[in-house]
């Protein structure tokens, strides 16, 4: 859009910069810049507009969207050159992605690089390598305390194994996501230790206050994140002598905002690691970004306003990277992240399904899909170009963010439900097979969350340790009937590592004072690759595991209409134990698949005339597509059996 204000300010920015910059090939800079130019001085305005040096923010934003652009590769910008025109990419089919540890997973970045082969068997293509970034030795929340965010921490490797790393994965076709943790910084961060030295200029980067005055206001109306470990959300610094605020643990101290130098360090850092090779940026806590006394400071209006600064610069110097947005919120909130008001993704394109990751362990422990349909129902459509990640479990723990509305329409008291939930994921619950263990459990609120490894959760561990065939085989079925849920329904799946080979709960983080109050480490296992090495072992879990995925990746890969185009629709059908959509294929929009799971341990139908005339799913003419197998059925009565999916197509 052409508006005279932003426009004479770009003509004077432009100006400078063609003074300042040498190299001649800067046209798609400038061209990107001048299509985006009017909405990031649209927003830097209403964030920073009423600041005296308003416009040196401003030069000092494009000087380092330059400055980053000039540091871009050849081979990348050919990649942003390659998406732009090919815009809807990631929404195909056939990503699939795994979020590892490169320590856990492999000892090392370089371990990583050595691994990918063996994604490639199972199919993976885009990997999410959790927080690699410098962070303090001791407790450090799993690599989310950065204190260094140029630097890699030496206890994974170097940047040069980072761009190793990239290309190796380029050259095969692999995508390759990092972390870049916007919210805050660890209490090491030089900003922090600037800070702490009383530089006037590094406390303003942080939320820092004389006394408890403003502490107290803003506590009135902020949740606990942490409750058992962080309860609050300000730190004492005896260095200072001062409050930070620090809404996840007391060593993370939150960024501020509100000043634009915060802004702009922010988005050199995301470029930079654009510059190393990342093809997908995954931005954690987002929905903390902006503070407000009064309010939970969570989804707030500037923290949207925020990212949707970030992606229209990073559109500018990096238009080919994706941003993930890391928001564990209400399910109404999530959606919100792809940007609101727009048809193709303004803020991320792609966000974390945790409402369908939590309705569907809410299935798996009710045995049936009452609340999954109407957790799924309420979701708000997103935009037509942005995607969900949906997952099974990551590195978190398992928060059960429903709506209480929903809970209440599945016939549920939600308070009640919650506690069953966790009741049941922990063991307490008497027919609970799960292993799981308590998480952030909220003694004033009565909240509580899950932690556990998935081969635990859906009672692998318990069947093995009792030697019990058949619950083993239950396990498995879950394990399969989740995987094939995240793989259906729209959106790339997120699988988390070891969860392929059915790693089980590891306690020794009981051992290590720095975890042992932080339940998640015992799903963050150290992978066991002689465990792996039994994929080969006919019969084993970790072969009936690993390859039940891998075939399951394959033919998803292989099935147009599991494209992300908002193409799903759910079924309002009749039996509370199954769940079931279809899925077209826009191109050929007469192909269609009929995605069904039962929840349940005993064998369920499914009513075909319930579907209407959509697809025209006949008696003998049904195929599976995953099995390659006609199910049973009799009329229009289709047989699911026992915690069994079908991928059915006519
Ligand atoms: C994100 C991470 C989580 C971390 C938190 C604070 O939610 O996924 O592991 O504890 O941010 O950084």
């Amino acid at each position: 859009m052409y508006e005279q204000v932003s426009h004479s300010l770009l003509n004077e920015i432009l100006d400078e910069l063609k003074s300042r910059f040498q190299r001649d090939d800067l046209r798609h800079f400038y061209t990107r810049l001048g299509a985006n130019f009017y909405a990031i001085h649209s927003l830097f305005s209403v964030l920073y507009g009423d600041r005296a040096d308003f416009k040196k923010q401003m030069r000092n934003l494009v000087a380092v969207m330059a400055n980053q652009y000039l540091q871009r590769s050849e081979e990348l910008e050919e990649t942003d050159k390659q998406r732009e025109k090919d815009h809807n990419w990631f929404l195909s089919q056939e990503w699939v992605g795994m979020a590892l540890y490169a320590d856990a997973f492999a000892d090392d970045l370089k371990g990583v690089t050595e691994k990918l082969p063996y994604l490639q068997e199972l199919g993976v293509n885009m990997v999410h390598v959790m927080p690699i970034l410098r962070c303090p030795h001791g407790a450090s929340d799993g690599g989310y305390a950065v204190s260094d965010f140029r630097k890699v921490d030496t206890r994974v490797g170097t940047l040069d194994d980072v761009r190793t790393l990239s290309s190796h994965m380029h050259k095969r076709d692999m995508l390759l996501a990092l972390d870049v943790v916007v919210n805050h910084t660890s209490d090491e961060h030089e900003w922090a230790h600037r800070a702490r030295q009383g530089d006037k200029e590094y406390q303003d980067y942080f939320y820092i206050f004389d006394n408890r005055e403003v502490p107290d206001m803003f506590e009135q109306t902020m949740p606990e994140i942490f409750p058992e470990t962080a309860p609050g959300n300000f730190t004492w610094d005896e260095v200072m002598n001062k409050w930070v605020m620090t809404v996840f643990n007391n060593y993370q101290w939150d960024l501020n905002y509100s000043n634009p130098a915060v802004f702009i360090e922010m988005i050199d850092i995301i470029l930079f690691w654009a510059n190393q090779g990342a093809d997908i940026v995954r931005l954690d806590a987002v929905a903390f970004l902006w503070k407000k006394i009064g309010t939970n400071s969570q989804n707030l209006r500037e923290a949207h306003l925020i990212l949707q600064l970030l992606k229209d610069c990073c559109q500018v110097t990096a238009p080919g990277v994706l941003f993930i947005a890391e928001a564990i919120v209400a399910p109404v909130e999530i959606t919100k992240y792809f940007g609101e008001d727009a048809v193709i993704a303004k803020e991320c394109e792609l966000a974390y399904n945790a409402t369908f990751m939590a309705l569907l362990w809410d299935a798996v422990a009710t045995r049936n899909a009452l609340l999954l349909k109407q957790g799924i129902k309420s979701l708000p459509n997103k935009l037509d170009r942005a995607s969900w990640l949906n997952y099974v479990r990551c590195h978190d723990d398992i928060g059960l963010g429903f709506d209480d509305y929903d809970i209440e329409q599945a016939g549920y008291d939600p308070k009640a439900h919650r506690r069953f939930l966790v009741d049941y994921y922990t063991g307490i619950y008497d027919d609970s097979p799960a292993r799981g263990l308590p998480f952030g459990v909220n003694e004033k609120t009565g909240d509580a969350r899950i932690s556990g490894a998935l081969a635990s959760l859906v009672g692998l561990e318990a069947a093995l340790e009792h030697g019990d065939g058949e619950a083993t085989d239950i396990a498995i079925q879950q394990i399969l009937l989740q995987h094939s849920m995240i793989m259906s329904y729209g959106g790339i799946p997120l699988l988390y590592y070891g969860d392929e080979i059915g790693t089980l709960n590891d306690c020794t983080y009981l051992e290590d004072e720095s975890k042992a109050s932080d339940s998640r480490w015992a799903h963050r296992p150290k992978i066991d690759w002689q465990k792996a090495e039994q994929r080969f072992n006919h019969g084993t879990p970790e072969q009936r595991i690993f390859d039940g995925i891998k075939h399951m990746i394959s033919v998803r890969q292989a099935i147009p209409a599991f494209a992300d185009f908002n193409n799903r629709e759910l079924l309002d059908i009749e039996n509370p134990h199954l769940f079931a959509f279809l899925r077209t294929n826009l191109e050929i929009p007469s192909e269609v698949v009929l995605v069904v799971a039962n929840f349940d341990s005993e064998p369920q139908y499914l009513d075909l005339k319930e579907l209407g005339n959509r697809g025209a799913f006949e008696y003998g003419q049904i195929r599976d597509l995953h099995s390659g197998e006609v199910p049973s059925m009799f009329k229009d009565q289709l047989v699911v059996p026992p915690f069994h999916f079908y991928w059915l197509c006519d």
